[in-house]
């Protein structure tokens, strides 16, 4: 890694994606109490995109640039960096994860935002805007909710572990992810689809899930809660040796990754569209 700059240690830059993640996730929460207006989509017909997801996510530009004007950043709504200069900080956000859960009034909607030097995530949060709950974690520095340090499951046996999942807003996309879920329901305890990935990573880091697996998550929805995870004790790839990225994340205790993972190379988790 390139040497950091000054002020961008881990730990200043966690500092900074928290304070941020609060005021967003105060907005995203106030947004949803005067109720929502002006829902769109975008991918599908399912794929919805409110006007407060936009509004979060400008907040949030407009707060790291102010404070940090070298900085970059990639967002769910407007897009953004694709990579940042050698030694310099891009952040990586999801303004709201779990918008339909956000538009169903369901508690389990977040503001994630990672803070990535030369491809790296070194520190990040994820808010869950409707309950205040806060997991956050820099590199090396462990894994942390609400001031508490936690650890991942210690589960050992794959028929015993709960596993969390999602799917993708494409029906194609969705069709394959059910015959995956239809084929592995019957080889684990039980798969739970709770509607927000970096919440599930989340969770997963803290034991209330055992593992975790999708196909087809963008860095904003795995950045930070993938750095939190790693931090409890998880091994985070892909399938295959692959890092964990667009075709597969996968999450799970090192005792539980291996037949998870052949699991999944097995029922073709990361093929399909
Ligand atoms: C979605 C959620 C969901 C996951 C989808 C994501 P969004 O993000 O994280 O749990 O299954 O793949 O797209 O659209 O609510 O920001």
């Amino acid at each position: 890694m390139s040497e950091i700059s000054p002020g961008s240690s881990p730990e200043e830059l966690l500092s900074i994606a928290v304070r941020v993640a609060r005021e967003a996730a105060a907005t995203a929460r106030r947004m949803r109490d005067e109720a929502i207006g002006d829902v769109q989509t975008k991918s599908t017909d399912t794929d919805v995109v409110t006007a407060a997801d936009k509004a979060v996510e400008r907040q949030v530009v407009e707060a790291l640039l102010a404070e940090r004007p070298g900085d970059t950043v990639l967002g769910e709504e407007y897009g953004g960096a694709d990579r940042a200069a050698p030694g310099a900080v891009r952040w990586i956000l999801d303004p709201i994860d779990g918008t339909v859960n956000y538009l169903y009034g369901l508690p389990q909607y977040a503001v994630s935002l990672a803070a990535e030097v030369d491809g790296e995530v070194v520190a990040g949060v994820v808010r869950n805007a409707a309950t205040g709950d806060e997991w956050t974690a820099t590199r090396g520095g462990g894994a942390w909710r609400d001031g508490r340090r936690i650890t991942c499951s210690t589960e050992t046996t794959l028929g015993q572990a709960l596993i969390g999942t999602g799917f993708g807003y494409d029906p194609r996309r969705r069709a394959h992810q059910g015959q995956v879920f239809a084929r592995m329901i019957t080889r684990v305890r039980d798969i739970r689809r709770l509607g927000a990935a970096s919440l599930d990573l989340c969770l997963a880091a803290e034991g209330r899930l055992d593992a975790f697996f999708e196909k087809g998550l963008n860095p904003w929805d795995h950045a930070a809660g993938g750095l939190i995870a790693a931090e409890a004790g998880m091994v985070v790839s892909g399938l295959n040796g692959a890092p964990a990225g667009v075709e597969m994340v996968l999450l799970a205790p090192p005792a539980l990754h291996p037949e998870l993972h052949d699991l999944l190379v097995e029922l073709d988790a990361a093929g399909g569209p």
